[in-house]
């Protein structure tokens, strides 16, 4: 009689054991997609994009200072990043982002060229416009940003 008892109650113990066991993986597949969802609605600048704010921030201050007569001889952005940084949701570079690319390279780094005989301001409006190319066709959301970089 005793074994009897003590066999119902490991039984009803494994059975609970069993639903809780079953009601948390349940739980664990309904919540999945709403964590998927928060993840998506949250801005996370890809590292390329946090490149591009780089760039964008030393051409307003390269801007500022050519306008005030002055010449930039370092130029602290490594632009190769242009080649490995990772995009926004995977995406890759085009053929069309690989036709600018160098182009823009040589034409920011020259701004920095303290013995070139084009005048800086031509050269600075040279790289802007080659941002501007690129942006054309493969991100052309920051565009008004990027013309408001031109010096006129
Ligand atoms: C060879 C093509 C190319 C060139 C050159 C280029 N960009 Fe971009 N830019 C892109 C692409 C593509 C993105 C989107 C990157 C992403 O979402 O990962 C982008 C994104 C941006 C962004 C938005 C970043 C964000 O917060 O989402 C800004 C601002 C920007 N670029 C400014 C510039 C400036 C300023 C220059 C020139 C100094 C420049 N870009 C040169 C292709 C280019």
């Amino acid at each position: 009689m005793e074994s009897y008892l003590n066999n119902r109650v490991l039984i009803v113990f494994f059975c609970s054991f069993f639903v809780l066991f079953s009601c948390k993986n349940e739980q664990k597949i309904a919540e999945e997609p709403t964590k998927k969802n928060v993840e998506y609605d949250m801005y996370q600048p890809s590292e390329m994009a946090g490149f591009m704010n780089a760039m964008y921030a030393y051409n307003v201050q390269l801007k500022q200072q050519i306008i005030a007569g002055e010449t930039s001889v370092n130029m602290p952005l490594d632009l190769m990043k242009l080649h490995s940084a990772e995009m926004s949701n995977g995406k890759g570079r085009t053929a069309v982002w690989n036709s600018f690319v160098n182009v823009f390279i040589e034409s920011q780094q020259s701004v920095a060229d303290t013995i070139s005989n084009v005048e800086l301001k031509d050269r600075f409006n040279a790289a802007i416009n080659n941002c501007l190319a690129c942006h054309k066709t493969e991100c052309v959301g920051p565009i008004p940003k990027i013309k408001k970089l031109l010096i006129q």
